[in-house]
C-alpha cells in the first residue's frame, strides 16, 4: 500500500502524537498545533498526567471553541491493537511522531521485560497498524545512548553506535534497526530517526514541563527539585572525569528547541527543505515519492553542540533561581561516560533547523516551570 503525501499544507496534516502528554510529547504538540497542524494524542497516562493536555490547549487556544478538534486526545497504549485501529480509524492520520516509552536507565536493568515488552513491542504494534491503513511516515523518538561511549566527539551521526549499557538504551538501538528494516522490505516508509541529547527546560508559558514521578534519575529535574525544596542536595557523579572541572560534560537541550527539531523533521519529510541527504552509517537515501515526499532513513543528531558539566548546569540553575544550591559530590555513576555532545551541522543543513536557547535560559525556564507547578501537576487545575 501507497504511504500518505506529507507534500502538502499543514493545516491539511494530521499528526499522530504517542506519548504526548509526556515532557518532551506536550512540547511538540504545543510546536506543531502553532505551525498549523492537526494533532491526536495518544498516552496510556502510566508517566503523565491529561492536565498536562489541558496546558497545551491553553498554550496553543485550543481550549477555544471551533479550535477543539484540532487537538483530540486518546488514552490508550500502544501495545492495544484494537485501540489503535478505532484512533486510526477515526482520524485521517498522515505521519507518527513516537515517544511513547519506558526511559529511566536503572529501573531498565530491573525490570527488561516490561521494557523490551512496552517499547520494542509497542512499537510493532503501533507501526503494524500504522501500515494497515497506510501511514508510513515515521518519526522515532531515539536518544544519543546509541552512541555508547562514543568514538569521538562532538558526535557526528557518522559516528559509529555501540552495545548500549542498559535494556533502555538496547530497545532505542533495537527499534532504530527495525524501522530501518521496515524502510528496506518496504520502500514507502519515510522514517526519520531523531537522536537526542539531554532535553531540558520548559516552555516558557510556566505551564508545561517535566514531572517525573518519584525521585528524577536526570540531573535537571533534580536540581530544580533541589532548588524548590523539595529535595535536599544535589549529588554531583563524580568529580574526576577528564572535563574542564572533572564532572561530567553532556549536551543540554531546551525542549522547545528539540520540539521544533520534530516539525523540521516533518518538513524534510515532506520534501519541503533539504537535498534528501542525510548522512551517517545508519542513514538511508531513498527515491522520492512522486510528489517529492521523501522515502527512506533520515538520522539526525538533536543537541546545540556545547558541552556544559554538572557544575555548570548547577552554577546556571542558581543564577535562574537567585540562590545557592548545595551539592555533594559522590562517586561515579555506573554506565556514565566522561563527555558527550553533539555536532549539528547535518540538522543544519538538511532540516534547516539550528537550537536557540543556552542553558541560562533552559534553567530560567526550567525554573519558571517548577516555581509555579512545585508538585509538577499533581496540584495543577
Ligand atoms: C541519561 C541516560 C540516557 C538517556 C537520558 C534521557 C544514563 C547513563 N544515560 O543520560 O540513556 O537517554 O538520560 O533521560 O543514565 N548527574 C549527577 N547527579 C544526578 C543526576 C545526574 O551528577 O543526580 C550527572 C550524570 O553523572 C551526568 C549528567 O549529570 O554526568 C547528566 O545525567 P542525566 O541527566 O542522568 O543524563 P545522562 O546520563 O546523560
Amino acid at each position: 500500500m501507497a504511504n500518505k503525501s506529507l507534500a502538502k499544507p499543514h493545516e491539511e496534516t494530521c499528526i499522530l502524537v504517542t506519548g504526548g502528554a509526556g515532557f518532551i510529547g506536550t512540547h511538540t504538540c504545543v510546536e506543531l498545533l502553532e505551525q498549523g497542524y492537526r494533532v491526536v494524542v495518544v498516552d496510556d497516562l502510566s508517566n503523565s498526567s491529561e492536565k498536562a493536555i489541558d496546558r497545551v490547549r491553553a498554550i496553543t487556544g485550543t481550549d477555544a471553541p471551533g479550535q477543539r478538534d484540532r487537538l483530540t486526545f486518546h488514552e490508550a497504549n500502544i501495545l492495544d491493537r484494537a485501540a489503535l485501529d478505532r484512533i486510526f480509524s477515526a482520524h485521517d492520520i498522515d505521519a507518527i511522531i513516537h515517544f511513547a516509552a519506558f526511559k529511566a536507565v536503572g529501573e531498565s536493568v530491573e525490570k527488561p521485560l516490561e521494557y523490551y515488552w512496552n517499547n520494542v513491542a509497542g512499537t510493532l504494534a503501533l507501526c503494524d497498524v500504522a501500515r494497515a491503513h497506510g501511514v508510513k511516515n515515521f518519526v522515532f523518538s531515539s536518544s544519543a545512548t546509541v552512541y555508547g561511549e562514543p568514538d569521538f566527539v562532538p558526535i557526528t551521526e557518522e559516528c559509529p553506535k555501540h552495545e548500549a549499557t542498559n535494556p533502555y538504551g538496547q530497545t532505542k538501538s533495537m527499534l532504530e534497526r527495525i524501522l530501518t528494516d521496515l524502510y528496506i522490505g518496504d520502500n514507502e516508509w519515510n522514517v526519520v530517526l531523531l537522536r537526542y541529547f539531554n532535553p531540558i527546560g520548559a516552555h516558557p508559558s510556566g505551564l508545561i514541563g517535566e514531572d517525573p514521578k518519584g525521585i528524577p534519575n536526570n540531573l535537571l529535574p533534580y536540581v530544580a527539585q533541589v532548588a524548590v525544596g523539595r529535595l535536599a542536595c544535589v549529588g554531583v557523579f563524580g568529580d574526576d572525569y577528564p572535563t574542564h572541572d572533572g564532572t561530567g560534560v553532556r549536551d543540554y537541550i531546551h525542549v522547545v528547541d528539540l520540539a521544533r527539531g520534530h516539525v523540521a523533521a516533518l518538513d524534510w519529510m515532506g520534501g519541503k527543505v533539504g537535498t534528501g541527504a542525510p548522512s551517517g552509517p545508519d542513514a538511508i537515501q531513498g527515491q522520492p515519492a512522486e510528489d517529492g515526499s521523501r522515502r527512506g532513513v533520515g538520522v539526525f543528531n538533536l543537541g546545540t553542540g556545547t558541552g556544559s558539566s554538572v557544575l555548570d548546569v548547577v552554577h546556571a540553575f542558581e543564577r535562574a533561581c537567585g540562590k545557592q544550591l548545595p551539592y555533594e559530590i559522590k562517586p561515579r555513576r555506573a554506565g556514565d561516560i566522561a563527555e558527550n555532545y553533539a555536532a549539528c551541522e547535518k540538522a543544519r543543513e538538511e532540516l534547516g533547523w539550528t537550537a536557540q536557547y543556552d542553558l541560562d535560559r533552559m534553567c530560567a525556564d526550567s525554573w519558571h516551570w517548577q516555581s509555579m507547578n512545585p508538585e509538577g501537576y499533581a496540584t495543577a487545575q
